[in-house]
């Protein structure tokens, strides 16, 4: 990102007022692409610091020229309008922001102002509390119970999350205790933890979505889900701190301080750090404390908040256009440092995504030494990304580059910007591997997905645990005694690399004495060896789930199986497919038939096609398969039948066979088996005391059959 601002920006004490004019439409506009970038996507294109920068100038400006204050400035309004795509809500009373302290003196301003403008002996008791970096959000509440939440929007007008956040366990859906005001607006912070964010991230990277550049990105773009579902399943967390709305007080003399423990009586959770402060100097020494912990806590905070206690104070106090007289927000400095990117490494994850890392020169920001920054995948690299991606608009990161990096909100160092003006003139563009770093086999990158993944699925080290791991599982391999820690533990020693050498331990035993390891015996050794013979003999459908080809789960496997029924004619025509592989596609006659089977989509084939492109997967099953006795061939599908293609469910209890038999008869005729009814599905076999999958079939229309019924069709 090149900073806009700052070549341009002239000295404010020498500004005419046409020329102040000016300076303060062009920086409305760009606090205004800011503030949607932030507000409305979850994407900040540049940091806090920056932001801030930016508006401090606006300000003096307008300090300077009171007349060019116009009612669109952004001093005179909150954040952005919502964004499109949630219903609308009214906040009864405005969420405003806080003005910002950046030093010790302008704290104690603030103080000395509430004390003159209270007209008081000395400064009143504030509540310092630590400023949590996530979005913040109103819940109302009517008799106690839930009625809506909403997000902030531009302080007016926020979004309806209603639904999203009854999914978040620290939100109450009715207050607990007495003295419950009829009607209520409670108000507070939605945050992720920073140890979730990691693990989010990591999930979504190695399945190819989303990859959040904060915490609080993160926490917004959880939150805003149509898909309440997605919300769920996301580790949102909430501390309550402030309120809108109060039809009346819980108690007598309301204090902010006591109305925080009030919140947490009635169910919420209040942050433990809050502290009361009996003057500036103890309300500095918090800032400094806090300061000192922010590393160490769980959650990212950027700054503290003074607020003074007393609510009658607060409401003599009022607010100045968007903020409030009684509160600020005294923030952290940015913790960002110019370094040079020696290096882009890539790690390959243990599914085989392959995630770039920036080398850094070390670099010290904010008292930790930096020497890696994420890139996240290919289009961030690029400046593609839109997914909080600093670097935007095609700005693109060079190995070689001199960056800025922060350490974004306390937990992985991000690369803010290049200096292109460092930027050699020859230094060539980054060119993202199509190879793994680690085992050589090809990678691929499938369409809508910013991932790129090592095929190497048999054999790349790297992924090797995981794929033996499946090998082993239930609806694979399924070998008694060798579940994922034995595999872990094998591994671990180097006695199993690849699926065939499952199959070889027991003639290697005399040098392994797999006996000796603890937990193990002779018993055990020798039960184990028999559990391995015993899948000497295994089921063709078993054996491809076993591959651990992408998209090729149990169910595609058994398609596949049963559309080729012997392992040889499901090889010959696999080499047949990928030897006429191109990077236009494939137009073999083995790929169309492979494409055609009823269930495999594109996506599927070319994936299939990419693991027996590489040829060290293949030497990997060859090897495996010279160590099986037979691959039993599969029942090859009658195509038909009256339910030839359509989904099933079977729900509830059967009485006339088991729900085994259903499944495995159903997908003989060409049938599918879906455990959860939706749309597509085409017959719902009811048996005795079915529930709500009955009551979805109903609901969506979907046919629904008795036992006997379903036997009639299938001609008994
Ligand atoms: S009080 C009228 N307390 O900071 C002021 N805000 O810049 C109401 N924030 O939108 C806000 N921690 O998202 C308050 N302990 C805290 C806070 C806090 C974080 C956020 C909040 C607000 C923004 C104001």
């Amino acid at each position: 990102m090149i900073k806009k601002s700052e070549p341009a920006a002239p000295d404010i004490a020498k500004l005419t007022k046409p020329k102040a004019k000016i300076e303060l439409m062009r920086l409305r506009l760009e606090i205004e692409g800011h503030n949607a970038a932030y507000y409305q996507h979850d994407a900040p294109r540049i940091s806090d610091a920056e932001y801030d920068a930016l508006r401090r100038r606006l300000e003096a400006i307008e300090a300077k020229f009171p007349d060019l204050v116009s009612a669109s400035s952004p001093t005179q309004t909150v954040g952005a309008a919502p964004a499109r795509g949630f219903a609308k809500v009214q906040h009864a009373v405005p969420m405003l922001s806080l003005g910002n302290a950046f030093t010790d003196e302008e704290v104690t301003e603030f103080a000395l102002r509430v004390q003159r403008f209270l007209r008081l002996d000395e400064i009143p008791a504030i509540v310092a509390e630590p400023k949590i970096d996530g979005l913040s959000l109103s819940l109302r509440y009517e008799h106690g119970e839930l009625v809506r939440a909403a997000t902030r929007g531009d302080g007016f007008t926020g979004e309806d999350v209603t639904a999203n956040v009854r999914t978040i366990a620290d939100i109450p859906t009715t207050l607990k205790g007495k003295a419950i005001p009829a009607a209520c607006e409670l108000r507070g912070e939605v945050y992720m933890l920073k140890q979730d964010f990691l693990a989010l991230n990591k999930r979504q990277e190695e399945a190819g979505d989303t990859v959040f550049a904060n915490p609080r990105n993160s926490a917004a773009g959880s939150l805003r889900q149509k898909d309440v579902t997605i919300t769920a399943s996301r580790p949102l967390k909430f501390f309550a701190y402030a309120w809108g709305e109060m039809s009346d007080y819980p108690m007598q003399e309301p204090t902010q301080h006591k109305m925080l423990q009030w919140l947490a009586h009635a169910g919420f959770v209040v942050n433990p750090e809050i502290t009361l402060c009996n003057s500036v100097e103890d309300a500095l020494k918090f800032y400094r404390r806090i300061g000192e912990l922010r590393a160490a806590l769980p959650y990212d905070i950027d700054g503290v908040v003074y607020k003074v206690d007393r609510l009658d104070y607060q409401e003599r106090l009022g607010f100045v256009s968007r903020s409030p007289r009684w509160a600020i927000a005294h923030k952290f400095a940015a913790e960002q440092a110019t370094t040079v990117l020696e290096k882009i490494d890539i790690q390959v994850g243990r599914t085989g995504a392959m995630t770039p890392v920036a080398r850094l020169q070390p670099v010290t920001v904010g008292g930790v030494v930096v020497q890696n920054a994420t890139l996240h995948n290919e289009d961030y690299i690029k400046g593609l990304g839109n997914d909080g991606s600093p670097l935007r608009d095609g700005v693109d990161i060079r190995e070689g580059d001199t960056v800025v990096v922060q350490r974004a909100g306390d937990v992985i160092p991000q690369i803010v910007s290049v200096v292109l003006d460092k930027r050699p003139a020859d230094l060539p563009k980054y060119e993202f591997p199509h190879k793994c770093p680690v085992c050589g086999s090809h990678a691929v990158r499938e369409e809508g997905e910013a991932v790129w993944r090592c095929t190497g699925a048999l054999i790349c080290p790297a992924q090797a645990v995981e794929r033996l791991k499946h090998f082993v599982s239930r609806l694979a391999f399924d070998i008694d005694g060798l579940g994922e820690k034995q595999i872990e533990l094998f591994h671990e020693r180097g006695w199993v690399k690849e699926p065939a050498d499952i199959f070889t331990l027991k003639a290697r035993n005399a040098e392994l004495q797999i006996e000796k390891l603890e937990g193990y015996g002779e018993t055990s050794v020798r039960n184990l060896f028999a559990a391995i013979d015993v899948r000497r003999t295994i089921e063709l459908h078993r054996l491809i789930f076993a591959l651990g080809i992408r998209h090729v789960g149990e169910g595609n496997a058994k398609l596949l199986a049963r559309h080729y029924g012997t392992i040889d004619a499901f090889l010959e025509a696999m080499r047949a497919a990928a030897d006429a592989q191109t990077e236009e596609g494939n137009t073999s006659e083995a790929y169309q038939d492979l494409d055609n089977i009823a269930g495999i989509g594109d996506v599927v084939a070319e994936a299939v096609v990419e693991f027996f492109a590489e040829t060290r997967n293949r030497a990997a099953l060859e090897a495996l398969l010279a160590e099986l006795t037979e691959v039993l061939p599969a029942e090859k599908v009658k195509r038909d039948t009256a339910v030839a293609g359509k989904t099933v469910v079977f729900t509830g209890s059967l009485s006339k066979f088991t729900r085994d038999e259903a499944k495995a008869a159903a997908e003989r005729l060409g049938a599918k088996v879906a455990g959860s009814v939706s749309k597509k599905t085409d017959y719902v076999v009811a048996g005795e005391d079915a529930g709500s999958k009955l009551t979805k079939a109903k609901d969506l229309g979907v046919a629904v059959l008795t036992e006997d019924e379903w036997l009639g069709l299938i001609g008994g």
